[in-house]
């Protein structure tokens, strides 16, 4: 076998020079799949666990350059699910027995740190796991956040391009980013981030930097999507981002971080109606059914052409459960947790 495969197979460990290689579209993309589908297995087992999606605001302060959820989009209705209603939808998840939520929604200030922590309390009621991915906040919000019992956090890097960064997410600092997710990881949280492949200037060196950079911050789970142009963005004319290219860095992830939580991601699907079944094959071991509300979802446009838009909570989860029987892959019985962070955990505590 390849060399440079069997050092990530085997050491978890390769150097920028290394990744760049394996990320080059002649390096045989087939052979890196089946890899990290290999440590996948050794390392986190067959589960694939189930993450319900709420997407409850889709007013967002940001304006990136990427995103149909950007401020300056007067093109999209804006809508704010009740905290009512986001308590309904996460106890309809939990019913239909999914065991995490996570909440998401644009950087909207309307759901202040008290209402945060209303529904964060009555979600951890329900003895359901809770991820938020409600982006960047004060270290005193985060903190407040995890006292009230919220288990994840997840906030994209996007791109470890400081300056690609910045030229995309105007008005926003890098480092502030980085800092975002150094206290998430100090507070306790299960941290989450991940990055953007296809961006307009992004580079092959930029995408091994990303991936060196989730292991240097000791991410517990990584997301990593194709970046796909929206209509009603600067962004709209970029040629964006391709399948393959975005599979080879989750596998390369994978190699890196055997013991992490890897989705499936919704964009995937969107480029191919097999790409996250391809991703859940080559390195992926969670995948995020959307329990929002349908008549929220077509508004929820981070990207166009999102394949959950349309469908129920329950139509959402049963589609996603077909596709893991499909595979003769087992859906996750319990809360879900890498056994990276588990394993700190222990540490910790002795
Ligand atoms: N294409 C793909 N992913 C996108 N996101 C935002 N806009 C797009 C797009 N046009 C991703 C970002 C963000 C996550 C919630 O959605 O990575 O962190
Ligand atoms: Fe807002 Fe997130 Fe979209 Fe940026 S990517 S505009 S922060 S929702």
């Amino acid at each position: 076998m390849d060399i440079l495969l069997e050092k990530a197979k085997n050491k978890h460990e390769l150097t920028r020079e290394e990744l760049m290689a394996m990320l080059q579209p002649e390096y045989p993309l087939a052979d890196l799949l089946s890899a990290a589908d290999e440590v996948r297995k050794k390392y986190v087992g067959d589960e694939i666990h189930l993450r319900g999606l709420i997407e409850f605001s889709n007013f967002c302060k940001n304006n990136c350059l990427y995103c149909g959820l950007r401020r300056d989009n007067k093109q999209i209705q804006r809508y704010r699910i009740d905290i009512r209603t986001i308590l309904e939808l996460a106890s309809h998840a939990k019913n239909m027995g999914l065991k995490t939520v996570v909440l998401q929604s644009g950087e909207d200030m309307w759901f202040s740190t008290e209402k945060m922590v209303e529904i964060i309390r009555g979600i951890k009621d329900m003895g359901l796991a809770l991820t938020l991915s409600i982006g960047e906040k004060s270290r005193e919000e985060y903190e407040a956040y995890r006292k009230a019992g919220a288990d994840r956090f997840l906030i994209r890097i996007e791109t470890t391009d400081k300056k690609l960064y910045e030229d995309n997410d105007p008005g926003m600092s890098w480092e502030k980013r980085r800092q975002c997710m150094l206290d998430l990881k100090e507070l306790g949280f299960e941290l989450g981030s991940g990055c953007l492949v296809g961006l307009p200037g992004q580079t092959l060196e930029s995408l091994a930097d990303d991936i060196l950079f989730f292991k240097e911050t000791s991410c517990d789970m990584i997301g990593i999507g194709p970046f796909i142009p929206h209509p009603m963005t600067p962004l709209k004319n970029a040629k964006g981002g391709k399948l393959e290219p975005a599979l080879r860095v989750m596998a390369l992830t994978r190699l890196l971080l055997p013991d992490i939580n890897i989705p499936a991601t919704t964009a995937m699907e969107t480029l191919a109606p097999n790409g996250q079944t391809l991703a859940l094959q080559g390195g992926a071991n969670v995948i995020m059914p959307n329990v929002t509300l349908t008549a929220y979802r077509q508004h929820y446009q981070l990207y166009p052409g999102k394949t959950t838009t349309g469908y129920t909570p329950d139509e959402s989860l049963k589609k996603v459960i077909a596709k893991i029987e499909s595979l003769r892959r087992k859906v996750g019985s319990g809360a879900g947790q890498s056994p990276k962070w588990l394993k700190e955990q222990n540490t910790e505590n002795k």
